[in-house]
């Protein structure tokens, strides 16, 4: 990878140039943090199966009409993707009570909620990733009203098609995290479209019948198997994890 312009390195991903005008590599690694970077650790493998999950997630939601900034897949660890300006935002969605909803309203975790739930948090890790109103977001004009809109209802129904891919594999998808980007269209339109990644880093997936966790809760809470968990979400995806790379 040396060759490449690096862009930016993150927690779990490195941004590189890509070889084309206006489009990024995402690398994937195997490092793995959580609680804003206290705890901090590596899952072996992790990278190469959240970036065939990733894969196949922004393939699926591409085929029902959902934008993304996904292209292909270059390797084990790496895919194309169309460079975008990340709304700086972690819109969160919830279908069942975990994690900081459980922990701040005193709820049992795996309480069903009587419907969806879409929040915002600003993506500042000085500030602790603060929980955003979305009127707050509208003063600050960290959105306009029609990204608002956009974002509101594309996230629902890329809720609506994700619950439904995880449950005909036995899981449960509890809550997740996406990230919005805006890309400039060779039309010279602006257009949103869904960055970043989807993979058992940010969301949370249960096994319907044993409820047990098979997502990056596994690490956060020292629950260990968390290499076995991700690779079960992957077979049950139907995703190999043979190598391609040489
Ligand atoms: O931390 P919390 O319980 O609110 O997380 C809700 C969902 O959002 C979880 O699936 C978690 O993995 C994801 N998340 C994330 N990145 C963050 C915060 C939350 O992927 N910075």
């Amino acid at each position: 990878m040396s060759d490449k312009e690096k862009l930016y390195e993150g927690k779990a991903k490195i941004l590189y140039k890509g070889s084309r005008p206006n489009t990024i590599i995402q690398y994937f690694k195997d490092d793995a943090t959580a609680f804003n970077n206290v705890k901090k650790g590596t899952i072996a493998g992790k990278g190469i199966i959240n970036n065939k999950i990733t894969e196949l997630v922004m393939t699926r939601l591409g085929q029902i009409g959902i934008a993304t900034h996904f292209i292909e897949r270059l390797s084990d660890r790496e895919q194309l993707c169309h460079a975008v300006q990340i709304i700086p935002l972690e819109v969160i969605v919830r279908n069942t009570v975990a994690g900081t909803m459980a922990k701040k309203f005193g709820i049992e975790e795996g309480t069903r909620l009587s419907r969806p739930i879409i929040e915002f948090s600003l993506k500042d890790d000085a500030l602790g990733d603060p929980i955003i109103p979305e009127n707050h977001i509208l003063a600050l004009e960290i959105t306009t009203d029609e990204e608002m809109i956009e974002i509101l209802e594309t996230t629902a129904k890329i809720n609506d098609f994700l619950r439904g891919l995880f449950a005909g594999i036995g899981l449960e998808l509890i809550d997740f995290k996406l990230e919005y980007g805006r890309f400039n269209g060779e039309d010279g339109e602006q257009y949103l479209v869904l960055a970043d990644e989807f993979s058992p880093d940010n969301c949370r997936l249960w096994d319907f019948e044993t409820r047990e966790k098979m997502d990056k809760d596994r690490f956060r809470r020292d629950l260990g198997g968390e290499v076995e968990a991700y690779q079960e979400v992957a077979r049950r995806l139907g995703i190999s994890l043979e190598t391609e790379d040489k």
